[in-house]
């Protein structure tokens, strides 16, 4: 039976097998509460896990379940282990309190009831009730703070590196330019040098077999064959040019790399700016070239027509790089560890409805299903400390979504995992965000 309070007004649950006791309970608190009453504590037990009162006034001793097996199912079950119990006793032996007390009930009441004394008991639960509730949502708000705090933490000292680590390589690749610049340069004068000396060499060896008829002339030319023959000069000449070739073509491929490093650790501007995402990606290939190419063969295809993306293209940059390297550990841990034969990475670029897309195929282990929706929560990882922080796909996301209002999705099976990466063309004004002329332009 319930009392008409209105249903905004706290629920006290009262259990008793003597009638009388709920009748004196229910007159007590019924102008102030919603009453339930129930003279057994398994009904109390099932209404509790229903209604989920504010409070719980229980006897002791009742058929069934006594108030003390009542209170031990209320306090383990999550749904009502935080309810106030108020236990009620005849005899108020010690070692009954003791129990009671120590199985987590807040109160007890001595029978026979005071009308006063069980709504002040009630009430003084009820305010520790809404106090713990209080405590509670502050501690859940301050747990989410926290993790957010975390989140934006690890982001930017992830940023933080990568700017001194984007300035280090900047002033490396810058350092390392001149000196390639004018050793390639002395390459090219040493190869045009040496074709000349060649021919040089042809004109005197044809000058040496005239002279061989002179006499006066034998004995040197006969030294100079001995030279020849000697010194290898016939192989010097047929290999040097060789060896300048491969000199000249290692520093172009060193200029390429270097070139990269430069576009690549580019600090970028604060704001987005029309950006070539094939050339982008090569770079990033090119830089990060050692974390895939002894387990991957790499496979490109660019559409040639893309047209420009409004990025940050630093952190764009640092979005391929994370896919790649996450690409190239699936195929790793595909063979087990070790990797015998190489897999593959293929990368293509598309545009199609206003978007850019990119997308990443492995051949690597694959994303289990039992793990697919956290691979984008920070710190969620599957490698041991060293190899993975659980940082890239998070900073992916909040790169892609947050900033670049674009989207990142995977579709995986056991044979391999894509990535798919979605760039809007125009930009999206964000509140209180000024977006640069040059980027309103593009699209
Ligand atoms: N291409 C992929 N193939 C298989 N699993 C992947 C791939 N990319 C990401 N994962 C899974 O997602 C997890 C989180 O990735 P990420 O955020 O980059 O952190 P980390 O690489 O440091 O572990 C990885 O530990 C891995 O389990
Ligand atoms: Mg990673």
């Amino acid at each position: 039976m319930s009392s008409l309070a209105p249903s905004s007004h706290p629920l006290i649950l009262c259990a008793d097998d003597t009638p009388e006791v709920l009748l004196i309970m229910r007159r007590a608190l019924e102008s102030t509460y919603r009453v339930e009453t129930v003279d057994n504590g398994a009904d109390a037990l099932e209404l509790a896990k229903k209604l989920q009162p504010d409070v719980v006034v229980s006897d002791v001793y009742m058929p069934e379940m006594s108030g003390l097996e009542l209170l031990e199912a209320l306090k383990a079950t999550p749904d009502t282990q935080n309810i106030p119990i108020i236990l009620l006793t005849g005899d108020m032996h010690p070692h009954t309190l003791v129990a009671g007390l120590g199985l987590g009930a807040v109160d007890y009441l001595r029978k026979p009831i005071g009308t006063e004394e069980l709504r002040a008991r009630v009430g003084a639960a009820l305010r520790q009730r809404r106090t713990t509730q209080k405590l509670e949502r502050s501690l859940t708000e301050l747990e989410h703070t926290h993790g957010k705090l975390l989140e934006t933490q690890t982001q930017l000292v992830q940023a933080q590196k990568l700017e001194a680590v984007g300035r280090l390589a900047a002033g490396v690749a810058h350092e390392i330019n001149t000196p390639l610049q004018y050793v390639g340069d002395n390459l090219v004068f040493v190869r045009e040098g040496a074709a000349a000396l060649g021919e040089l060499l042809q004109l005197y060896h044809r000058l040496a077999n005239a002279a061989l008829n002179v006499p006066e002339l034998s004995e040197i030319v006969t030294e100079i064959d001995a030279f020849t023959s000697e010194s290898d000069v016939p192989f010097y000449l047929e290999e040097i040019p060789l060896a300048i070739g491969q000199s000249l073509s290692g520093v172009r491929t060193l200029s390429e790399i270097v070139q990269a490093m430069k576009e690549f650790s580019h600090p970028g501007s604060r704001e987005k700016a029309a950006t070539d995402v094939n050339r982008a990606i090569k770079n990033t290939l090119t830089v990060a070239r050692t974390e895939w190419k002894y387990y991957a063969e790499m496979e490109v295809d660019l559409d040639p027509d893309l047209p420009p993306v409004p990025l940050l293209v630093a952190e764009f940059n640092q979005v391929i790089a994370n896919l790649i390297v996450n690409a190239a550990h699936a195929i790793v841990d595909g063979c087990g560890g070790e990797v015998t034969e190489k897999g593959v990475i293929h990368i293509s670029t598309q545009c199609r409805d206003g978007f850019v897309e990119i997308r990443i195929r492995d051949s690597g282990i694959g994303i289990p299903p039992s793990v697919s929706d956290k691979v984008f929560d920070p710190f969620f990882t599957t490698k041991e400390v060293g190899r993975g922080s659980g940082q890239g796909l998070s900073i992916a996301r909040s790169v892609v979504v947050d900033k670049h209002d674009g989207t990142i999705d995977f579709e995986s099976t056991d044979h391999g995992t894509t990535f798919i990466v979605r760039l809007p063309l125009e930009v999206k004004r964000h509140r209180d965000e000024a977006v640069p002329d040059h980027a309103e332009l593009i699209g």
